[in-house]
């Protein structure tokens, strides 16, 4: 019988979630899962295809604290961020699903094999925290070019975190702003 994907949390369009994957480590970070006819990931060179593509398999975390967002955007999150390891379940998360990844060309190809829900949270749309998740993709591709479109892009977004987000989005954002040398 198929799974339905809605029951974890992921809804037709771009998931953003964190993917976690093992090598010798357990490698952390957000990624946008495409939800349409199949569910799939674009994918550029980064650990997460690497891993992904060794082991054929993707963990994936639905997860709504900013500071997750944040380091696993950078470095790996460390074990002591984990509520369970076996299977990778990141404190806080709402969810969790396993995937068989199949490479194709600049997208994984994703079938779930199985999951669980962990908490249900009522939450209102926050425009500092969805700023702070724009912020962060701009950060990930400002770290490679260094481009002040970039970064006044970034600091926008850093507007809206401090006008709409609470504590720990600003903190995030903070933390952002080390990681990319923007201070
Ligand atoms: C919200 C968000 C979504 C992202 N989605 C993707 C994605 O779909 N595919 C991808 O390759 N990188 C994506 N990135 C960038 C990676 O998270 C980033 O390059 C990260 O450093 C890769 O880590 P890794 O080398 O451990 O895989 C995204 C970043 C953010 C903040």
């Amino acid at each position: 019988m198929e799974i339905l994907i809605e029951k974890f949390g992921l809804y037709e369009g771009i998931n953003e979630v964190i993917g976690i994957t093992f090598g010798g480590w357990i490698n952390t970070a957000p990624i946008g899962l495409i939800v349409g006819d199949d569910i799939r990931v674009r994918l550029y060179s980064n650990h997460t295809r690497e891993l992904l593509e060794k082991s054929g398999m993707l963990y994936v975390n639905v997860v709504h604290d900013p500071i997750v967002f944040v380091i696993s955007a950078f470095e790996d999150l460390g074990e002591e961020w984990f509520e369970s390891l076996e299977p990778p379940v990141i404190k806080g998360s709402l969810s969790w699903m396993k995937f068989r990844a199949r490479l194709d060309g600049n997208f994984a190809v994703l079938d779930l094999l199985e999951g669980d829900v962990l908490r249900k949270e009522v939450r209102a749309v926050n425009r500092g925290f969805n700023a702070l998740i724009e912020a962060t993709v701009h950060a990930t591709r400002y770290i490679l070019s260094g481009s002040e479109t970039l970064a006044d892009k970034i600091r926008y977004y850093g507007r809206v975190v401090e006008r709409c987000g609470s504590r720990r989005e600003k903190e995030a954002y903070n933390l952002l702003v080390k990681y990319a040398g923007l201070d």
